[in-house]
């Protein structure tokens, strides 16, 4: 069922695609949560709105108010208000408001961007002021005030005052000039196709309405891989209409730039910083960029790393390159963001000292103080790479003369691909929360990036966002880390709880067709809440990281992909045992990179918490953890657990059927759907490898046992050839069978007799979806087909072109009868490069799956 909606989505998507291609169906931020509907507010405004200024923001700002009061109040009075005909909404800046309204008590200590929103007047003559420490402050204040109508059920007052805990709050897009996007899931660029910038720019514009109304100041429009292009004149004419169409929203266009930049665009021999013409270079195409976009922001720079060049070509240092740039856009008030995620990736596997997750801070901290000012040093939350869990980077605490911003990942590269739902505001909220303990005085990290704990005046949080043409993010609920980016950039304090129930009633309530009662709010939240330790159960748990191929997509699971390369994604598992040690004492070393009360609680693996101790220690699988299970115990239970969480999630979402949106509840429900069967091929690729390595039995006797399942390699095989799947854990008992060569239409089929007792079944089959081409799969017994859920085509596009745990996939042929001497049968029809391979049936009784 799952495959044949998913694959249904695909065909839905390649339509919008071409509708947005062909002009004829716009992208809209009604797509996200900028709905303005809510049945069941009863919280009216004053309708007449007017600015008191006359700058493009405050003008945005009162368009955008009307907008969201023409919606909310649509054929409704708002007499809730007591209102007159002399009732105004007024917007203004701090000094507008207090010039027109001198007796109000307008706050004058407003921080930068920050509002103030108060109800005076008189009865019948209602005023209601919008007050911004400046023109950005003014637009975010009429945000915040739809934000509180459409979340509303009630008559609150609308007094709000609040001003963003940072400066910097950008969004940077991985964005390729051919259209493509790095790390992206929904579809291809909104900016860039075909080498250029799009004609149509709308749907830039209605994203940077979406960012402004979280409260993002900027944006980064281009990949920090292979950015050199973007500084081409005819690139640069473009980009300034990607400014023009962001500025109304307050949100300033930055790019990525490739340091060799003044040799592979502009032709000099070298691009040494500290040449007199590599200098004159940039400082000639920065003042170029100012004469077309007055308003940029800034330089991201990604070097020595990972194949982009760098300063150390010609040995100086990020801070010579940082400082470079730096000169160049200081007059013109933009700021570089020199990104800490430089490594080597040629690391020596065998060597027990080396250790990936040291280089940032082995790098940048003895720079610290030799940045200049408008150098913002740009850290990943953790020392390795957007995994599931990490520890918070010790990069924080190791600058405090240097600008930091935290770069997190909205798009889920290495949680889900938003495929599977993974919320990741909660994993943000504990890296804000950390506290480093710099000179044993708090110091959590949310205050760093704020400037407040060492006295910065730059600093914030970039969240790679990967949003594509198809639904901004592709996948509905992976909105809400968008939201929840913005939101917690602007209010590191803010509860994730709070985040997802405030977007799911922006979203949800006020989605068409909607029947859900505020009340229902709270199945999404949990859902929500639950799923990032769901997927951290099945893929990765006790601090191994995301145990995926880390040489290939990123997705499905592949437990030796990071081994025995020098990329540094290492877990170290053994026969006797796993984990890294990165102690100071008998490893890497790295855990003496935090403070010191930090160093110290992950130097013993007694102290170091449960969820990172295979990050610190390499400890025996019959290590015992706080609560007395052993590792290997864990290792099985969590992975068990969260395959139960994720068909959990399933049901959760069917209890709101025939209330929501239909077209959403159905999308919703296929992608739930096919994340509970992958978190299946998850659960048991990582349960049989560490069974055979560590060879120690589960308590619960799951581990190597699976009751029902009848594998393909098994079955009588008329065309079908048995295959090794590698790695050998995704596929069970590490074979399939693949329709290798088939005559052009011919099916290959697999037969099972059944011998069980009679009885009604759900019958999960376990199959390989891959690229290049649709295959076909039919389920029959006695040669009869069971219902409409029998016939499927595998038409999802899944990473990997060959068999392998990133494209298993699992369809559910319900409510089949069987009785002893039964014959199922499963006809694969192969096409183009998909040859329809099969791994298993597995048989449950109807109902539970
Ligand atoms: C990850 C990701 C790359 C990306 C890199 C980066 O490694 O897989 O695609 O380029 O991060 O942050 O630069």
């Amino acid at each position: 069922m799952a495959a044949k909606k998913i694959g249904f989505l695909f065909a839905l998507e390649l339509t919008l695609l071409l509708a947005f291609n062909s002009g004829l169906t716009a992208q809209t931020v009604d797509q996200a949560w900028l709905r303005y509907a809510n049945p069941h507010n009863r919280r009216a405004i004053p309708r007449k709105i007017r600015a008191l200024g006359t700058t493009p923001l405050e003008q945005s700002a009162v368009h955008e108010l009307q907008r969201g009061v023409d919606g909310f109040f649509a054929g409704g009075s708002d007499s809730s208000t007591g209102n007159g005909p002399t009732s105004e909404t007024v917007l203004g800046t701090v000094a507008e408001v207090y010039a027109a309204y001198p007796s109000l008590a307008v706050p004058k200590d407003l921080g930068p961007e920050g509002y103030w929103i108060r109800q005076a007047g008189t009865p019948g003559h209602a005023l209601l002021v919008v007050a911004g420490a400046d023109d950005r402050g003014v637009l975010y204040g009429a945000f915040a005030l739809l934000r509180q109508i459409g979340m509303s059920g009630e008559r609150t007052r609308l007094h709000l005052r609040s001003s963003p805990a940072m400066p910097i709050r950008w969004v940077d897009e991985w964005d390729n000039a051919d259209g493509s996007i790095e790390r992206g899931y929904a579809g291809r660029s909104i900016l860039f196709e075909g080498g250029k910038v799009r004609d149509d720019l709308q749907p830039v514009s209605e994203y940077a309405r979406l960012l402004a109304s979280i409260g993002i100041n900027g944006c980064n429009v281009n990949n920090v891989n292979g950015s050199s292009p973007f500084l081409a004149p005819e690139m640069l004419d473009g980009l300034t209409r990607v400014a023009n169409a962001m500025r109304p929203w307050g949100v300033r266009l930055a790019i990525s730039v490739d340091l060799a930049s003044p040799q592979k665009v502009g032709g000099l021999a070298t691009y040494d910083p500290l040449d007199p013409a590599v200098k004159a270079w940039w400082n000639a195409k920065v003042n170029e960029i100012y004469a077309r976009i007055p308003d940029f922001a800034g330089f991201t720079v990604k070097a020595d790393s990972e194949g982009q060049p760098g300063p150390a070509s010609y040995g100086r240092t990020p801070a010579d390159a940082a400082n470079t740039l730096a000169a160049a856009l200081e007059p013109h008030g933009g700021v570089v963001l020199y990104r800490a995620f430089v490594y080597n990736h040629h690391l020596d596997w065998n060597d027990p000292k080396a250790d990936r997750a040291r280089a940032a801070y082995d790098i940048f901290h003895p720079l610290d103080g030799k940045f200049a000012q408008n150098v913002i040093v740009q850290t990943k939350e953790g020392p390795i790479d957007f995994q599931v869990r990490e520890p918070v980077s010790p990069l924080f605490g190791g600058l405090t003369q240097t600008s930091q911003a935290m770069e997190v990942q909205i798009t889920q590269e290495y949680t889900g691909q938003q495929r599977h739902l993974v919320y990741l505001a909660p994993m943000w909220k504990q890296v804000l929360d950390f506290d480093m303990r710099v000179a044993s005085q708090p110091t959590p990290v949310k205050e760093i990036i704020g400037g407040k704990s060492f006295h910065r005046t730059l600093g914030g949080m970039i969240g790679v966002s990967g949003v594509g043409r198809d639904a901004w993010l592709g996948s509905p609920l992976a909105l809400a880390n968008l939201y929840a980016f913005g939101r917690l950039a602007w209010d590191p304090n803010l509860s994730p709880e709070t985040i997802a129930d405030e977007w799911a009633r922006l979203t949800l309530l006020a989605s068409p067709d909607t029947h859900l009662q505020p009340g229902d709010m709270h199945t999404v939240v949990e859902m929500l809440m639950r799923s990032w330790p769901a997927y951290e159960n099945y893929t990765g748990p006790l601090g191994l990281q995301t145990l995926t191929d880390i040489t290939g997509s990123h997705y499905g699971p592949g437990i030796e992909g990071s081994e025995n390369n020098g990329w540094g994604q290492w877990h170290r598992a053994d026969h006797d045992g796993v984990g890294m040690d990165r102690t100071v004492a008998t490893g890497t070393g790295y855990a003496g990179q935090y403070a010191p009360e930090v160093a110290k609680m992950y130097e013993s693996a007694a102290t170091t918490p449960d969820d990172l101790l295979l990050f610190f220690h390499h400890v025996p699988y019959t290590y015992k953890l706080h609560d007395g299970k052993t590792v290997i115990q864990y290792l099985y239970d969590s992975h068990y657990d969260g395959a139960a969480q994720a068909a959990h999630f399933v049901r959760d979402w069917e209890t709101l059927k025939g209330r929501t949106d239909p077209e959403l509840y159905d999308n919703v429900l296929a992608r739930l759907e096919y994340q509970a069967g992958h978190a299946i091929v998850w659960r048991d690729a990582i349960v049989q490898y560490f069974f055979k390595l560590s060879g120690i039995a589960d308590d619960k006797g799951r581990a190597g046992y699976f009751p029902g399942r009848l594998e393909a390699e098994d079955a009588q095989l008329s065309g079908y050839q048995i295959i090794d799947v590698k790695p050998w854990e995704d596929a069970s008992r590490g074979n399939a069978v693949s329709c290798t060569h088939p005559s052009p239409q011919s099916a290959c089929m697999a037969l099972w007799t059944y011998h069980g007792a009679a009885g009604r079944f759900d019958i999960a089959v376990q199959y390989f979806d891959l690229q290049g081409g649709v295959a076909k799969f039919a389920f029959d017994v006695n040669g009869r087909s069971t219902g409409a859920d029998a016939t499927w085509d595998a038409d999802a596009k899944l990473p990997t072109r060959r068999p392998h745990g990133d494209n298993a996939t699992r369809h559910i042929v319900h409510d089949v009868t069987l009785k002893p001497g039964d014959k199922m049968r499963v006809q694969g029809t192969p096409d183009g490069e998909d040859p329809a391979a099969l791994d298993y049936l597995e048989l449950t009784p109807a109902g539970t799956d």
